[in-house]
C-alpha cells in the first residue's frame, strides 16, 4: 500500500510542487509526521495528509471546510464519498473521520459566511441560536415555511448531524419553529 507521504507527492502534478512538499516532509520531525502538516486551507493535526490528499481530488476542500457536522454525519459522509471513489483505505476512514469531526465539528471555527444572524424575537429564541447556530446560520431556518411533520422531519435530520438539544429543549425549538415558520 502506498503511504500518505507517497499519496501527497503523487497528487500534485508539478515538478515545483512536489520538491516543495518533499521539503517539508522532509523537514517534518516524526512526531510532527505523525500529527500531519497543514494542508492548503486544511488545519494540521492528525489525518490532515490523508484528508489532504484523498478528499481533494474531485473538489476544492471548501465542499467540506464549509461544513459542520458530528462524527456519525461525517461518517456517513466518508462512505458516501467512497461510494463515489475516493480512496479511502478501510482503516483510514477513522482516522480522516475524526479529523473531520475535530476540525469540523458543530461549533468549531464556524466560517463568517455561517454565522448565526437572529431570528425573531420570542420563547425559544435563544435555544434555537445555540443549538442551531453551531453548523450553519438563522438564515437556512427562516428562508422557508415548514408543516409541524416536516419540522420534526428536519429536527430528526439535524440530530443525526449532531445538534445536541433533547427532551424538553428540542420541543421548546420544536414550538418555536412551528409558531414562527409553520406552514400557513
Ligand atoms: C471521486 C471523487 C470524490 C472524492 C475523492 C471526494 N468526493 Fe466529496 N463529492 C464528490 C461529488 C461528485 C460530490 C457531489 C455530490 C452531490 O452533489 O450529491 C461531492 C460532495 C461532497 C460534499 C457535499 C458538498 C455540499 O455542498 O453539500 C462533501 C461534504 C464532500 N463531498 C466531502 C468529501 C470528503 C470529506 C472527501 C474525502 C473523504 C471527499 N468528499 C472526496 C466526489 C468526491
Ligand atoms: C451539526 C451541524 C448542524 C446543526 C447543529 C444544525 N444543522 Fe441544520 N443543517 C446542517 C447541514 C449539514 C445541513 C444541510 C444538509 C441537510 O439539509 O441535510 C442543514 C440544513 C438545514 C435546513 C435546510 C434543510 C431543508 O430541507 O430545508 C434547515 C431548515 C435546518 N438545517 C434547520 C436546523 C435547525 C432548526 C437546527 C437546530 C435545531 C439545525 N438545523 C442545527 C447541519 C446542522
Amino acid at each position: 500500500m502506498r503511504t500518505a507521504h507517497s499519496r501527497v507527492l503523487a497528487a500534485f502534478a508539478t515538478p515545483v510542487l512536489k520538491g516543495l512538499i518533499l521539503a517539508a516532509l522532509l523537514a517534518c520531525s516524526p512526531a510532527q509526521a505523525q500529527h500531519g502538516p497543514a494542508v492548503g486551507p486544511l488545519p494540521g493535526g492528525e489525518g490532515s495528509d490523508i484528508v489532504g490528499v484523498v478528499c481533494t481530488q474531485c473538489h476544492a476542500p471548501n465542499a467540506f471546510t464549509q461544513l459542520r457536522q458530528g462524527p456519525s454525519a461525517w461518517r456517513a459522509q466518508v462512505h458516501d464519498m467512497i461510494l463515489r471513489g475516493a480512496q479511502v483505505g478501510p482503516a483510514e476512514i477513522e482516522p480522516v473521520v475524526k479529523y473531520l469531526a475535530t476540525h469540523f465539528g458543530p461549533g468549531i471555527n464556524v466560517p463568517a459566511a455561517l454565522l448565526p444572524g437572529r431570528l425573531p424575537e420570542g420563547a425559544g429564541r435563544d435555544l434555537v441560536e445555540q443549538n442551531c447556530g453551531l453548523c450553519h446560520a438563522m438564515d437556512r431556518i427562516a428562508s422557508a415555511r415548514h408543516s409541524a411533520r416536516e419540522w420534526d422531519a428536519i429536527m430528526a435530520r439535524m440530530t443525526v448531524l449532531g445538534q445536541p438539544a433533547a427532551g424538553d429543549e428540542a420541543r421548546r425549538i420544536t414550538a418555536y419553529l412551528n409558531e414562527h415558520f409553520g406552514a400557513r
